[in-house]
């Protein structure tokens, strides 16, 4: 979020800063933190952590977003396709890919984003739709 909506050198404002992780990012991002704590004891404790971070320190670690989208986005799967990765997701599975990796591996095949293989293997069926968060009733 920091790096979407603000630039290096910005003033980062934490209305509750609690953990200060917001204001640990922000000086690592090499943003200035300001913001309010209603703990004395915890807004004591936290700055003095933050004393210690470099500013721009998180800079060097972050990945590089992806700058060619997937060449199949968007276009239509056909009943060739929905078999074709159905089959590759059983033999990568079989052969000891965890599903997080065979997922990526088969972005990369069929040229198309990780959420659009696995979209597609749960409506195949393969994977187990989404589950809706179980609240419990009195009575
Ligand atoms: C969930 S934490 C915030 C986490 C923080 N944004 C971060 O990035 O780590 C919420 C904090 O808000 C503080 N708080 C609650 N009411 C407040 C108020 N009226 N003014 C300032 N801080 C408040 C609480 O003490 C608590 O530490």
């Amino acid at each position: 979020m920091l790096q979407y909506s603000s630039n290096e050198g910005d003033l980062v404002c934490d209305m509750f800063l609690g953990g200060f992780s917001t204001a640990r990012a922000a000086i690592g991002l090499n943003r200035r933190a300001t913001g309010f704590e209603i703990s004395g004891p915890i807004f004591d404790l936290r700055v003095r952590e933050l004393r210690g971070i470099k500013p721009g320190c998180l800079l060097q670690s972050l990945r590089t977003p992806l700058t060619e989208r997937p060449k199949n986005q968007g276009r239509p799967w056909t009943d060739s396709d929905r078999r074709a990765l159905v089959s590759r997701f059983a033999i990568l599975i079989e052969s000891g890919s965890t599903k997080k990796a065979a997922i990526e591996r088969l972005g990369r095949e069929f040229g198309r984003g990780r959420w659009s293989i696995e979209k597609m293997l749960k409506r195949e069926g393969i994977l187990p739709p989404r589950q809706k968060a179980q609240g419990s009733r009195p009575g």
